[in-house]
């Protein structure tokens, strides 16, 4: 009893580097449920989209998907999102990608609500956004912070590969827009993960150098990169991208 009891002390309050607890406050320590981590196969489901009935796994078909939360229809910040998506239709399709939205409005009030941004914008909503009566879905994908809104899920954002596992996930609050250029961007730096095994540094742009974080010999560098790479510091080795089979997309 004594062993499971210090264990599950461990668990919900670790120690610090001077040996005190961790002070997690009480009523966190109480709920334990899953939510969507990096590398989870995200989970199936079906809901009706303006684009109508959509299962989430057939929808996807193979491709890399944009799956975001945002509060509601007819909404200043939404309306740029969604807005700026449209806008980067040439983007998207050109890493494979999909995009959904997903908010509590009626899909009378998404539909309508296209209508309007695509006038405004001169851009046509290509993308389907879903109808999440009761927010059931977004609770069960932690979208629902309530401490920042009890009415509307907050902006989160999961890019999702081909093989439906989550590759990434940002959470943003109700009255800051996110950066869709950030999102391809992400998925791009995911693609040339997938394709070379390079990680990318900070503030990574396409063109810049990208980051051999194993110990591949410089053969297969050559190979892969069309260049050499280079040691700036015994734990930093990069390499330039070169090569134009990874320029998937021009901004
Ligand atoms: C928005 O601008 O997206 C927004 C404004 C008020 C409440 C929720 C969302």
């Amino acid at each position: 009893m004594k062993g499971w009891f210090s264990m599950t002390m461990q668990f919900f309050a670790p120690r610090g580097a001077d040996g005190s607890p961790m002070r997690i406050p009480q009523s966190f320590r109480r709920t334990v449920k899953w939510l969507p981590q990096i590398g989870d196969i995200f989970p199936r489901f079906v809901v009706d989209s303006t684009h109508g009935l959509l299962d989430f796994w057939d929808w996807a078909d193979g491709h890399w998907v944009l799956l975001f939360s945002h509060p509601a229809a007819n909404t200043p910040v939404c309306t740029t999102e969604l807005g700026s998506i449209a806008a980067n239709r040439a983007d998207f399709e050109a890493l494979g990608a999909k995009a959904l939205g997903l908010t509590v409005s009626s899909i009378d009030e998404q539909v309508a609500w296209h209508k309007d941004i695509e006038d405004f914008y001169g851009e046509p909503i290509w993308f389907p956004t879903a109808h999440d009566p009761e927010g059931a879905v977004s609770e069960v994908l932690g979208m629902n912070h309530a401490k920042e809104h009890t009415e509307w899920p907050i902006r989160k954002s999961f890019i999702i590969d081909p093989q439906m596992r989550i590759r990434m996930i940002f959470e943003y609050p109700i009255f800051i827009g996110r950066s869709i250029e950030e999102t391809l961007r992400v998925i791009e730096a995911l693609q040339l993960r997938d394709n070379t095994g390079a990680a990318t540094p900070g503030d990574w742009l396409d063109d810049d150098p990208v980051i051999i974080a194993d110990d591949r010999c410089e053969l297969e560098v050559v190979r892969t990169f069309g260049s050499v790479s280079k040691m700036l510091l015994p734990y930093l080795r990069v390499v330039r991208t070169d090569d134009k089979r990874f320029r998937m997309r021009t901004r």
